[in-house]
C-alpha cells in the first residue's frame, strides 16, 4: 500500500484545539489504501500489520492535507484587467458597477459562452489550481442571471466534476446582481429565483448550497431571507457574501438561518459577528476581493476572539479576484488579515471542509477519510508561508492517486 516516505512534518489539521491547533507529527507518515487513509503517525511507529510498500518520497517536505478552496466564482466568460487598472487610477468597485462595468459586463460575456467554451477554460483552470495542492473546490454559478445560462453553468460543474480528479461542490448564486433585463421588476426577478430556478436546480440535484450577494445595489437582507428560506425548503442549505462594502445587518440574518458559512465580513460589526459565532457559522475571508478593490481587509483575529472558526478562500472571479492562487492568499490572510500561518492551514484545510459540509469525509488527514495530501517543498508551515515560492507543492495525492509531480 501507498505511504508517505522522508517527511519532516505532517500536519494532521484534526479539528480539535483552538485555530492554530494544526497537530503535527514530526517524522509523520500516512498510509492509505484505495482513496482512504489507513493510518497517520510517527514514521517508526508505524505498525507492523501496514505492508506499506510503495512509497512516495517527501524529499525532506511537510506534508498537509489537500488544500481546499471554499469560495470560487470558476466559471466565467471574460476577464476585466481594465477594470482592475482603472481602481489603481482611483474609481471604485461601485463608481466601475454603476458605469455598466463589475458584475453585468462578466454577465454579458458569460452568456456568449457555450458550454463546451466553459468546461474547456474551467477545465484549464483546474488543472493549475490542482497543482498547488488544491484537492476540493467549491465553484458557484451567478455570471449567467437567466434560467439558460445559470443552468448551463451548473451543468458545466456537473460536467467538470466527472471529468477532473478533483472534489467540485456547486452553489447557486443566481441572486449576485439584479439583471438589467429586470432592473425595475427586480420582485419579478426574485420569483424567477423562488418559483423556477431553485426548485429546478433541487430537483435536478445540480447544486448543494444556495448563495446570496447582500450588498448596496446587490439584493437586501429582506430578500436574502426570501430566496434562502425558499432555498432551504428545498434543500439547498444557505450561504451568504454579506458586509463586503457596507454592514446591512446581514450577519444576524445568517445567523438566523443558520447558515453554513457567511463570506467577507470586512466591515461587519463587533455584535455581528457574536451573532455569527452564536450560530455556529464558518467566517471565510477573503484576502484577494480585499486586496483587489482597495479595501480595508476583515479582521480575522478579532472573528477568533469572537469564537469564530475561521476558513481562507481566494474567491476567484473576473472582478474583485482575479487569481486562483490559494496559498496566496494564505499568505495574505496572515500579512494583512492577522491569522498565524499555523491558522491560515486550518484556514484552507479543516474549517473550508466545514463551509462547504465536507467535514466526514475531507479537511484533515485522519483514519479513514480520503486520502487527499499535498506535499509542500518546506520544512514547515511557518517557512512555506512567509517564503512563499512561486509553487512550493510538488505533489498532489487526490482520493489516493498522485496527480502532478514537477
Ligand atoms: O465575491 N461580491 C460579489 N461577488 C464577487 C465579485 C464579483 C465580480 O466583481 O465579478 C465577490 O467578490
Ligand atoms: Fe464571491
Amino acid at each position: 500500500v501507498p505511504y508517505l516516505k522522508n517527511c519532516s512534518v505532517v500536519y494532521t489539521c484534526e479539528s480539535s484545539g483552538a485555530q492554530d491547533a494544526v497537530h503535527p507529527v514530526a517524522n509523520g507518515t500516512v498510509v492509505w489504501s484505495g482513496s482512504t487513509i489507513d493510518w497517520v503517525g510517527p514514521f517508526n511507529k508505524l505498525p507492523a500489520q501496514f505492508s506499506a510498500d510503495q512509497a512516495i518520497d517527501c524529499r525532506g517536505g511537510m506534508a498537509i492535507p489537500g488544500l481546499i478552496d471554499c469560495h470560487t466564482h470558476l466559471a466565467f466568460g471574460g476577464w476585466r484587467e481594465n477594470e482592475c487598472t482603472a481602481r489603481i487610477k482611483g474609481q471604485s468597485y461601485a463608481d466601475i458597477a454603476n458605469a455598466g462595468g463589475g458584475i453585468l459586463s462578466t454577465v454579458r460575456d458569460t452568456r456568449s459562452q457555450s458550454q463546451e467554451q466553459l468546461v474547456t477554460r474551467c477545465f484549464q483552470h483546474l488543472n493549475q489550481i490542482s497543482k498547488l495542492g488544491v484537492t476540493t473546490i467549491e465553484v458557484k454559478s451567478g455570471y449567467g442571471l437567466d434560467r439558460a445560462t445559470e443552468l448551463r453553468l451548473l451543468e458545466t460543474y456537473r460536467d467538470l466534476a466527472k471529468t477532473s480528479p478533483l472534489t467540485i461542490v456547486p452553489t447557486f448564486l443566481g441572486a449576485h446582481v439584479v439583471p438589467t433585463e429586470f432592473t425595475d421588476k427586480r420582485s419579478d426577478y426574485i420569483s424567477l429565483l423562488c418559483e423556477e430556478l431553485i426548485p429546478e436546480i433541487a430537483e435536478r440535484k445540480l447544486a448543494n448550497f444556495c448563495d446570496v450577494f447582500v450588498e448596496q445595489g446587490a439584493f437586501t437582507v429582506a430578500e436574502a431571507r426570501q430566496i434562502l428560506i425558499t432555498a432551504q425548503r428545498y434543500g439547498l442549505a444557505p450561504k451568504l457574501h454579506i458586509d463586503q462594502f457596507h454592514d446591512l445587518g446581514a450577519a444576524f440574518l445568517a445567523a438566523e438561518l443558520g447558515a453554513i458559512s457567511a463570506d467577507h465580513l470586512e466591515c461587519s460589526s463587533d455584535s455581528g459577528l457574536k451573532a455569527l459565532a452564536e450560530a455556529g457559522v464558518v467566517a471565510v475571508i477573503l484576502p484577494f476581493a480585499s486586496m483587489y478593490t482597495r479595501q480595508p481587509f476583515a479582521q480575522a483575529q478579532k472573528m477568533l476572539s469572537s469564537g469564530l472558526q475561521v476558513a481562507v478562500a481566494t474567491d476567484f472571479n473576473p472582478g474583485s479576484a482575479p487569481s486562483y492562487h490559494l496559498p496566496f492568499a494564505m499568505a495574505l490572510a496572515c500579512q494583512m488579515n492577522g491569522l498565524t500561518p499555523a491558522e491560515a492551514l486550518k484556514g484552507a484545510t479543516i474549517n473550508a471542509a466545514k463551509a462547504i459540509g465536507l467535514t466526514a469525509t475531507h479537511g484533515s488527514l485522519e483514519v479513514g477519510k480520503c486520502a487527499d495530501i499535498a506535499i509542500m517543498n518546506s520544512s514547515g508551515i511557518d517557512m512555506w508561508l512567509y517564503h512563499l515560492e512561486a509553487n512550493s507543492c510538488f505533489c498532489t495525492i487526490k482520493n489516493g492517486k498522485e496527480l502532478e509531480t514537477k
